[in-house]
């Protein structure tokens, strides 16, 4: 099987990472492959932060999981307060990975959304074939919303109108390798029109 489509076929998402930091030269490699996504319009628009702090991941992590436990009890217009922070069973979303991409896009554009995925994807993929573990951590609710978020985006310099749009992690995986995924999807629905 051509190595592409066995990474489609075989990449599985991990989500128990061994300490070990991502090898500088793999990353650069898995970012380059991101970087060259389609996009629409060729707008090339998104701003990735790599995050290799575990302070920053383990705060953007909890916030993420916080807000999406507040979504699921409550709907929409939830928000981050500072004592949702205080329970010791608080997990983050991004686990223990030791690399977190953080990508942003415009707001105002109606395919940031798609951009962002695509980015991501290229990312799980290049992760594959260079022996890095991924996850894709949508993002669904503004997890910088607090003050920290605020003070990080800031810092990073991400515009006002820009808005987070997925999260991807990376790492090597404590997992063992998973089995090809079970499928599913039903077959095809087949409309073959041929000119006589
Ligand atoms: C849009 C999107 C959002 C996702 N969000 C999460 C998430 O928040 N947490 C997580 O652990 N996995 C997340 N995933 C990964 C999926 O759970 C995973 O792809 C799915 O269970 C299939 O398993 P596989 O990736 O191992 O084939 C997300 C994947 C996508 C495409």
């Amino acid at each position: 099987m051509n190595e592409v489509i066995q990474n489609m076929r075989q990449r599985r998402s991990v989500r128990h990472y061994l300490p070990r930091q991502v090898d500088q030269n793999a990353l650069e490699e898995i970012l380059a492959a991101g970087y060259a996504a389609p996009n629409a319009g060729n707008r090339q628009q998104l701003l990735v932060v790599v995050s290799q702090s575990a302070e920053i991941n383990d705060h953007v992590g909890k916030a993420h999981s916080v807000l999406i436990h507040k979504f699921n009890r409550s709907g929409p217009n939830v928000k981050l307060e500072t004592d949702d922070f205080a329970s010791p069973e608080l997990r983050s979303a991004f686990h223990n990975a030791p690399t977190v991409l953080m990508l942003f896009g415009p707001k105002n554009f109606y395919f940031t959304d798609a951009d962002g995925y695509i980015f991501a994807e290229n990312i799980c993929l290049a992760a594959r074939s260079l022996g890095v573990g991924s996850c894709i951590v949508g993002e669904v609710l503004e997890a910088f919303s607090d003050g920290y978020g605020r003070e990080l985006l800031q810092k990073w310099g991400i515009p006002e109108t820009y808005r987070s749009v997925v999260f991807v992690t990376l790492g090597y995986s404590a997992e063992g390798e998973k089995p090809e995924r079970p499928n599913k999807y039903t077959p095809p629905l087949w409309v073959l029109e041929r000119k006589r």
